[in-house]
């Protein structure tokens, strides 16, 4: 029997003749123009910023707090806000800070954000915790570029010029929300029991950072800004992958504003987009090659990677709220448990208030702000 010839055959053909024409178009249309880098004028800035913050920490204006009872200045932590839109958990954060109004905890903690000046509408202060002196100079940024890299560091930076006891620095976005009390990250963070006093221990302290070195896209991201181009300020031995919201001691903000070595390759722009994420790099290989010991390798603020898109994470609707969904986030394998996730839509601001408010009506419902929970805890 003699076949006749497969009807595949003329589609094949076509198919490979017209592979030309669509890589053509391909190569054309994609990859979109590279993203603006980090402007001279920004960078000379930035600079002088972080030279003021490197000098007041060599010369304290006043002494730190170091002995018990020596002084009734507490260690202070700095909460940093990144964001390029409004802070939409304004209101809730504000609980977090001021639970009742709570005179308590006012010395505590200072607040930084660092909104990009160049998004329209412009973001407007919501005021309370928030208000307008508490907004940083601030300047562009853009996804997957090194100027979020900046942008963390000159908050770190204005919160060492700022205070003193600024002790930690707590790094957080418009679409973190915090999963307990105040009180209890304090206390989680500076190591002190209910019934202790508390005590600075200085180096003692360790930062909150994912650091990861096994990852199958560990090399795709450390040549995303082309071969041979990180060497030898960072070798691929060093090149390290991490949480992009984390929580560093003074001591590693100190380190992280004088840095420049490492700076001068993650500040170049990459070839592509979507290795490219380079405030998840740098933190992390900077501190575990300067101090891995003093990092504790994981980072405070969960964030669900499940079918994550395009490099972004699951994003929380209202629908997916409740009380289970906050105590599943809590939940680590670590020694600490998750103190805030991301992402939460801005329609999440309702219920997640209605949650916070049920503490006071409700003993069984679960206890937003008090980790001693009655729900399930
Ligand atoms: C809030 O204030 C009320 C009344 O002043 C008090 O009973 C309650 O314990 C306070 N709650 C917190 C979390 O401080
Ligand atoms: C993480 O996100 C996935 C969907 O992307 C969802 O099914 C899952 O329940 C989420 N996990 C938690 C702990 O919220
Ligand atoms: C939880 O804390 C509240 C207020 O701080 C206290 O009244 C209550 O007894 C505590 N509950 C438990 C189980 O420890």
């Amino acid at each position: 029997m003699i076949s006749s010839p497969s009807p595949w055959i003329p589609t094949l053909t076509l198919l490979l003749l017209s592979l030309p024409i669509i890589f053509f178009f391909t190569s054309h249309i994609l990859p979109p123009p590279p993203p603006p880098i980090l402007s001279l004028p920004d960078e000379l800035d930035d600079l002088t910023l972080f030279r003021r913050a490197a000098a007041v920490d060599s010369h304290p204006t006043h002494k730190p707090i170091s002995r018990l009872g020596s002084t009734n200045r507490k260690p202070k932590i700095a909460f940093l806000f990144l964001t390029n839109t409004p802070l939409h958990f304004a209101p809730l954060w504000e609980r977090f800070f001021n639970p009742n109004n709570s005179v308590q905890i006012k010395n505590l903690y200072n607040v930084y954000v660092h909104s990009d000046p160049t998004v329209k509408p412009y973001v407007k202060p919501p005021g309370g915790v928030f208000s307008q002196d508490r907004f940083i100079p601030a300047k562009q940024t853009f996804r997957g570029t090194a100027t979020l890299i900046a942008a963390a560091r000159r908050l770190i930076a204005a919160a060492i010029i700022d205070d003193p006891d600024n002790m930690f620095f707590t790094l957080v976005s418009q679409h973190c929300i915090p999963l307990y009390s105040f009180q209890f990250v304090y206390n989680s963070l500076f190591e002190i029991n209910d019934h202790q006093v508390a005590e600075l221990k200085g180096l003692k302290y360790k930062s909150f950072i994912e650091i990861i070195d096994q990852d199958v896209n560990l090399w795709d991201r450390y040549t995303a800004r082309g071969n041979n181009v990180m060497t030898p300020e960072v070798k691929f031995e060093n090149f390290r992958v991490g949480s992009q919201f984390f929580t560093l001691t003074r001591r590693h903000g100190l380190m992280v504003v004088k840095e420049r070595r490492l700076w001068k390759k993650f500040r170049l722009p990459c070839l592509r987009p979507q290795s490219c994420y380079p405030e998840e790099h740098y933190f992390p290989t900077f501190l575990s090659n300067v101090d891995p010991d003093g990092c504790a390798g994981y980072t405070l603020t969960r964030v669900n990677w499940t079918d994550s898109v395009n490099g972004h994470p699951h994003t929380y609707y209202p629908s997916e709220l409740s009380p289970e969904l906050i105590f599943n986030l809590r939940r680590s394998s670590f020694a600490l448990p998750y103190m805030f996730a991301r992402k939460f839509s801005p329609d999440c601001l309702k219920p997640l208030m209605e949650m916070a408010d049920e503490v006071s009506r409700n003993q069984l419902s679960w206890n937003f702000f008090q980790h001693n929970c009655t729900y399930r805890c």
